[in-house]
């Protein structure tokens, strides 16, 4: 891979073709075009400036071509396997088409099921019903690290589990996870791709292969994952994989779960009603197999067919360009940000490969400031958008000594190096001068007092009066 090194001291958003040396300097412009790439921010001071997005990690914005098919289809828009009509056999076909789609791009067997869901939390909590048992009782237990996303941990708490705080190296995570399923009796390891915490990747292939060595199955928390990275689940020997198509620039409500189809077939239907019985009668029913057994109700046609979209456009990427923007990006916040004063980043893994191990991600700190305080002032005051809190991840922001919570910034396809120089830049003026307006304690959350700005006509509210985030409280 090659990779850009721009200092930020002296990047300006204006010389950065000249400073990029490879990869169609790399990340000055964006790789792929997204929808709303251009919006304005209202300044609480006055006036507006681009919005500097690099909240990715939360949901990533559209790609055009993603919002182009979506006009596209939308006309067609019907019932799916419910109408003899024109458009619901257009619709139909869509949907179905996608499971395909979405197979390819995950590299999936021929008889793996791709089942649609809402996204990776449901996905993984469909995949939690359908654990195996004999006679009513589990076969084994789900072992999970303690580094996960909720999505990929309190969907097991449910069933018979076991968790194993992870080392801090990824060598030594492999250990830990080693002697635990050397104890026996685990029946699935559930790990994350890569932690939407720190953004470091996970060795997919190696711990599916040692989850197998002792006769467990994996799945693959992939939701962070597979916006920055392809997967192979044949080649990585994965046996299930879930992800979301809202955080993989198909913002539209779909989410997937790929693998093995034996345990989805005798699991528990995910959804039960309509579509998802062979024959019901008014005090019994015959469930079916195969993606309908877990899809009752109406599915998201839309949402199917942009993640599927999505996958195509993410696939057609060239890698080494792919990574390249995502590594030079993050190479510029990480080193700008160890040049600011008080600013810590943290990571989980010491061994962590700091160029081919991380995706699009970087979690820090200010020193002296709440977490929620900077966001706001970053939003209010520079336009960028960023994520504050504890990341739905409360066991590891715990261990990693920060329990209150802190920012992360996260980018993709769509970022460019000005967002990250805009985020530094905030970062700077916030430690030389301080903050340049008030701030108050609204519903949990900072905002900027008298907040005058407004949001446009369409939308019923006032910026800094939205809810808190998820999983800030302590
Ligand atoms: C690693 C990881 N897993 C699971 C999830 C849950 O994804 P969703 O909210 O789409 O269900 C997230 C969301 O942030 C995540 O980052």
């Amino acid at each position: 891979m090659t990779t850009a090194t721009v200092s930020p001291a002296s990047f300006s958003p204006n010389n950065a073709a000249a400073l990029i040396h490879d990869a169609a300097a790399v990340s000055g412009r964006p790789l792929s075009a997204v929808t709303g790439a251009e919006i304005q921010a209202p300044l609480i001071q006055g006036g507006h400036v681009r919005y500097a997005n690099l909240d990715y990690g939360a949901s990533a914005p559209a790609l055009s071509v993603v919002s182009a098919y979506l006009n596209e289809i939308l006309p067609f828009y019907a019932s799916v396997h419910r109408g003899a009509g024109f458009a619901s056999q257009i619709s139909t076909s869509v949907y179905e088409n996608a499971r395909n789609i979405v197979r390819d791009f995950v590299g999936g067997r021929p008889d793996d099921s791709v089942i649609f869901t809402r996204n990776t939390t449901d996905s993984l909590n469909l995949l939690a019903g359908c654990l195996p048992a004999t006679d009513g009782r589990p076969d084994g237990d789900v072992l999970y690290l303690d580094i996960e996303h909720h999505a990929n941990l309190l969907p097991w708490q449910g069933v018979r589990h076991r968790s194993v705080v992870a080392a801090d190296t990824i060598v030594g995570t492999l250990e830990v996870l080693r002697a635990e399923l050397g104890q026996g009796n685990v029946s699935l390891l559930a790990v994350t791709g890569a932690s939407n915490v720190t953004g470091e990747i996970l060795p997919v292939k190696a711990l599916a292969a040692l989850a197998h060595e002792y006769g467990a199955r994996i799945v693959v928390d992939a939701a962070q994952l597979a916006p920055h990275r392809r997967i192979n689940i044949s080649t990585d020997d994965v046996d299930y994989l879930a992800f979301s198509g809202h955080k993989l620039y198909a913002p539209f409500g779909s989410g997937v779960l790929v693998g093995r189809t034996d345990w989805l077939d005798a699991g528990t239907p995910h959804l039960a009603g309509g579509g998802a019985v062979r024959e019901a009668k008014l005090d019994g029913v015959s469930w079916a197999t195969g993606p309908a057994r877990h899809e009752g109700g109406s599915p998201n046609v839309l949402g199917a067919a942009t993640l599927a979209r999505a996958t195509q456009v993410i696939a057609s990427l060239d890698q080494d360009r792919w990574h390249a923007h995502e590594a030079a990006i993050r190479s510029f916040l990480v080193d700008g940000l160890g040049t600011i004063d008080g600013v810590t980043v943290h990571q989980i893994f010491s061994d962590t490969d700091a160029e081919t191990g991380t995706i699009g991600v970087v979690n820090f700190s200010v020193a002296g400031y709440d977490a929620g305080l900077v966001a706001a002032y970053l939003s209010a005051e520079h336009g960028v958008g960023l994520r504050d809190g504890r990341f739905c991840a409360h066991p590891l922001l715990k261990r990693l000594g920060i329990p209150s919570g802190s920012l992360r910034a996260s980018f993709g396809v769509g970022s460019r190096l000005e967002d990250a120089q805009r985020l530094l830049a905030g970062l700077e003026q916030l430690r030389r001068t301080g903050l340049g307006w008030d701030y108050v304690v609204d519903a949990g959350r900072w905002v900027p007092a008298n907040d005058t700005r407004t949001y446009p006509h369409w939308a019923p509210n006032t910026p800094g009066t939205a809810g808190a985030a998820p999983c800030l409280d302590n």
